[in-house]
C-alpha cells in the first residue's frame, strides 16, 4: 500500500483526505493508495513524519503551523519551496526527504489567464502571500504588495520582488489591475464570533465594491462553508471568481503529480470537496 497523509494541527476538517480518495477511487488506484489525516503537534512534527517513513508511507501534504519545519528537515529542497520559504508536500524516497511547494504552480494552474505582462495585485505579506508573489513573478506577472502592516510588505518585495502599494485613508486601485489576489486571512470564518457586518471584510481589505469589473480576475485563497464576501462582491460585480476550493484542488493536483506521476482527475477532485462542503 502506498499510504500518503496530510499533516498538520488542526487536522480534522481538511478537505485533503476526501479530495485524493475520490481521486483514488476515479483512477481504480484505491487498492494501492490511501490518504489519511493525521495531527502533529510542532514539538512533535519532526518525529511524527520519521515515524511516517519507518512506516511505509510514500510523502505528506503539510499544512499549518508545519510548512517551514516541513522545509526545514528536508534533505533535498525544490527551488520553489526554498524561495517561498515554506514546503507543502513531502515525498519520501530512498535518497530521503524531499520537500516541494505545490501552491505556486497550484495558483498559476488555477488562473483563467496566463499571468505574463499582466499587473497583478496581491493583498497580505504572510508566508500563504510569499507563495502568490513568487509564483506571479516567476510566471512574468507585474506584482504589487498590499499589506494591512506595511512593514511587512515592504520585507517580501525586497526579498522576492515586486512593488508596494501604501495607503493612508484612501481604497485600493483595483480598476488598475487585471488580477487581484487576497492572501489574507480576512474573511476565514472565525468560530464562535458573532455574524459579520456586511460589507466588513471588503473595508478590511480597503475594496470599494463598486469597483469591481468584467476586466478583473479575483482569487481568493479564503474557503469555507459560505462562498467569501470578496468573491461575492466580485461576482456581483462582473469579475470572473477563483476561489479557495478552486486553490486547494489545484495544489492537491500538483502534490498528487508528484506522488503518483499520474494525471489528477481534477473535475473528480472538485466534486468531492463541494459535496463535501455542501
Ligand atoms: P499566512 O501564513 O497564512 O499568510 P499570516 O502570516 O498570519 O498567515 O498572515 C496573515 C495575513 O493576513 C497578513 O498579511 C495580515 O496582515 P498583517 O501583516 O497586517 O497582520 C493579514 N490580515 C489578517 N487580518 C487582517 C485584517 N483584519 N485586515 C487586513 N489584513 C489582515
Amino acid at each position: 500500500m502506498n499510504r500518503l497523509a496530510v499533516l498538520g494541527q488542526p487536522i480534522a476538517h481538511s478537505l485533503s483526505p476526501v479530495m485524493h480518495t475520490a481521486a483514488f477511487e476515479a483512477l481504480g488506484m484505491s487498492g494501492d493508495w490511501s490518504y489519511e489525516a493525521i495531527e502533529l503537534s510542532p514539538e512533535g512534527f519532526a518525529a511524527g513524519v520519521g515515524e511516517l517513513r519507518a512506516g511505509g508511507y510514500r510523502g505528506a501534504n503539510v499544512t499549518v503551523p508545519h510548512k517551514r519545519a516541513a522545509l526545514e528537515l528536508a534533505d533535498e529542497v525544490s527551488a520553489a519551496a526554498d524561495a517561498i520559504g515554506a514546503a507543502n508536500t513531502l515525498s519520501f524516497g530512498p535518497a530521503g526527504v524531499r520537500a516541494d511547494n505545490t501552491d505556486a504552480p497550484g495558483l498559476i494552474a488555477a488562473l483563467p489567464i496566463p499571468p505574463a505582462g499582466r499587473r497583478t495585485l496581491v493583498l497580505g505579506a504572510g508566508g500563504a502571500a510569499r507563495a502568490v508573489v513568487w509564483a506571479l513573478l516567476g510566471a512574468g506577472a507585474d506584482v504589487a504588495v498590499h499589506n494591512r502592516t506595511a512593514s511587512r510588505a515592504q520585507e517580501l518585495v525586497d526579498e522576492l520582488g515586486g512593488a508596494v502599494i501604501e495607503l493612508t485613508d484612501s481604497f485600493l486601485p483595483i480598476g488598475k489591475f487585471d488580477i487581484l489576489v487576497n492572501a489574507t486571512s480576512v474573511g476565514l470564518a472565525r468560530p464562535g464570533a458573532s455574524a459579520r457586518v456586511v460589507g466588513a471584510d471588503l473595508k478590511e481589505l480597503r475594496i470599494e465594491a463598486d469597483e469591481f469589473s468584467d476586466r478583473l480576475v479575483v482569487v481568493d485563497l479564503v474557503y469555507g462553508t459560505e462562498p467569501t464576501e470578496l468573491s461575492l462582491a466580485g461576482s456581483r460585480g462582473g469579475a470572473t471568481i477563483v476561489d479557495g476550493l478552486e486553490i486547494l484542488v489545484r495544489q492537491g493536483a500538483e502534490s498528487f503529480r508528484i506522488w503518483t506521476g499520474m494525471e489528477p482527475p481534477l473535475e473528480v477532485m472538485r466534486r468531492a470537496i463541494r459535496d463535501q462542503q455542501e
